[in-house]
């Protein structure tokens, strides 16, 4: 790895993101190539200072830091682990920045050691028009000495980076984990829309109202998953017989509206086998102890 006093990236994949950060470096006085598939996809960048690889070898060599951002991992295969790559790879550093899978993760990071080259993971967690800014979450797992010798590029696209240690694998799995409760939530969302406009009340507002709560409900949930962690269920917020009775009337009042009962029959199915199990007189985030049966 041989990133100091240099400042030349190579960035390779050119969709909504992968232009986003490469003109993000330019815009900071990177020397920046770029390869994409579709050649075409360049010209604006080309025109604002990058330069153009004519093959992918040539964009490997430019540069001690490869940037990949590309639609999956098959895609980022296809395009690096050729022989015309793999000649070329030695000494190099791999910010993987295409979603990949936890396994994914770590195939990566041995294809990379079996080539000479470092590696490390990247889960970015914002749209093209967020990059840059002093909140950018982008979630980073891989060697300490690899992410220490990123870190500089990793902030100029994002100044939030959550380093979550050597394990490749972890990245991808927080950011699965992340999604996770965010179509948990938006379902919920959702499905109280679905309540308020039962009601033939304004969705708008209830929107302001759920923004309004998101903040404090995100430092419950810090309590929750700290007593998780701590395998310590004692009631401390919101005991889980609360959620038992408040999951079955929201599936009641789902039932007498006429709305769609999805939902609610779930959360409500959930809580009462908690119940079932003995937990109700313990702290909500005994629930966990449910999802970890099969
Ligand atoms: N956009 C977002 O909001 C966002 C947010 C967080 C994370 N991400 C992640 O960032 C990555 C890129 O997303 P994007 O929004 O930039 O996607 P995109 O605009 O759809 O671009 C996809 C890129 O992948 C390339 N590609 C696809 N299949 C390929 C193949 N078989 N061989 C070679 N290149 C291939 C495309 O090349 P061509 O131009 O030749 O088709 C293009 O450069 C994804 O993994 C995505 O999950 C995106």
């Amino acid at each position: 790895m041989k990133t100091e006093n240099n400042n030349k990236v190579s960035v390779i994949g050119l969709g909504s993101m992968g232009t986003t950060l490469a003109r993000l470096l330019l815009q900071k006085g990177y020397e920046v190539t770029v390869w994409n598939r579709s050649s075409g996809k360049a010209d604006e960048l080309v025109k604002e200072g990058a330069i153009l690889a004519k093959d992918i070898a040539e964009a490997i060599i430019a540069s001690p830091v490869i940037v990949i951002c590309v639609y999956n991992y098959q895609a980022s295969q296809q395009i690096l682990d050729t022989a015309a790559v793999r000649a070329v790879l030695n000494q190099k550093l791999v910010l993987q920045l295409s979603t990949i899978s936890p396994d994914e993760a770590i195939e990566a990071e041995l294809w990379a050691a079996e080539n000479g080259a470092s590696y490390i993971n990247g889960g970015i967690q914002a749209a093209p028009r967020q990059m840059g800014q002093p909140d950018t979450p982008i979630l980073i797992s891989g060697k300490e000495a690899t992410y220490l010798a990123a870190e500089p590029i990793l902030k100029v696209f994002g100044g939030s980076i959550s380093y979550l240690g050597e394990k490749i694998a972890a990245s991808p799995t927080v950011d699965l984990a992340t999604l996770s409760y965010i179509y948990g939530a938006s379902i919920g969302f959702f499905h109280g829309a679905r309540i308020i406009e039962s009601q033939g009340l304004s969705v708008a507002a209830y929107a302001k109202i759920i923004a309004g709560i998101s903040p404090s409900f995100g430092e419950f949930l810090r309590h929750e998953g700290n007593m998780v962690h701590a395998e310590n269920y004692t009631i401390t917020e919101s005991p889980l017989r609360i959620s038992v009775a408040a999951t079955a009337r929201l599936e009641q009042t789902a039932i007498d509206a006429g709305i769609n009962t999805q939902f609610p029959a779930f959360a409500a199915a959930l809580f009462k086998k908690a119940e079932l199990a003995g937990y109700g007189d313990q702290e909500v985030a005994a629930l966990i102890k449910v999802l970890r049966e099969q």
